[in-house]
């Protein structure tokens, strides 16, 4: 499996994947819009499409925040292998973390992250009200028929990893 960064040539087929799985290239994380098509990512391509996608930005206070993760073809290890490059892609930027956000419906995500070595640090209750003033395609019912409420925060210490 070969990892591809984004650049200035793959960036539009980035995009229409953002696009397609998150409604718009806009991400509201606890209230903040975020624009995707800004973001630096890490994507798998198998045939010339897009099976894999990562994206994070690295914040001035030394912590690199995961702001999508996609894997399309599920159980084969793919976002593991996307979590471990952008592990060694802060390293090398001198981050101290990497923090990622999921919504309460989302288990799978919830599960895939703590038996990674992320903490669940924080629950910011009620945001994704908030976050649907700026996004109001999110929608009520998230998955598994759970109301999608909350946002978990997630951290992953690259100083003293678990
Ligand atoms: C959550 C998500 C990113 C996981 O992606 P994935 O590529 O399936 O992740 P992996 O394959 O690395 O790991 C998933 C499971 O497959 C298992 N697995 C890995 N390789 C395997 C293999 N060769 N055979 C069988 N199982 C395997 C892993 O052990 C893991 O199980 P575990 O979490 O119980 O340990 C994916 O389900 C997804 O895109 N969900 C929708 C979007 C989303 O919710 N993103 C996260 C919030 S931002």
């Amino acid at each position: 499996m070969e990892i591809t960064t984004i650049t200035p040539e793959n960036r539009s087929v980035i995009n229409g994947f953002l696009m397609k799985h998150w409604y718009s290239t806009d991400m509201a994380v606890c209230g903040e819009k975020i624009d995707m098509t800004r973001l630096e990512g890490l994507a798998v391509f198998s045939q010339g499409e897009i099976t894999a996608l990562l994206t994070y930005r690295i914040k001035p206070d030394h912590i690199c925040e995961i702001i999508s993760l996609d894997s399309l073809i599920e159980n084969q290890g793919t976002a593991t292998k996307l979590l471990q490059k952008v592990f060694d892609i802060a390293r090398t930027c001198s981050c101290k973390a990497v923090k990622v956000m999921t919504t309460n419906d989302n288990l799978k995500a919830i599960g895939f992250y703590q038996k990674r070595g992320f903490d669940m640090i924080k629950l910011h209750y009620n945001s994704v009200e908030n976050s649907r003033k700026i996004k109001p395609e999110i929608p009520f019912l998230g998955e598994y028929g759970i109301p999608l409420r909350h946002e978990l925060e997630f951290v992953y210490d690259l100083k003293n990893p678990k």
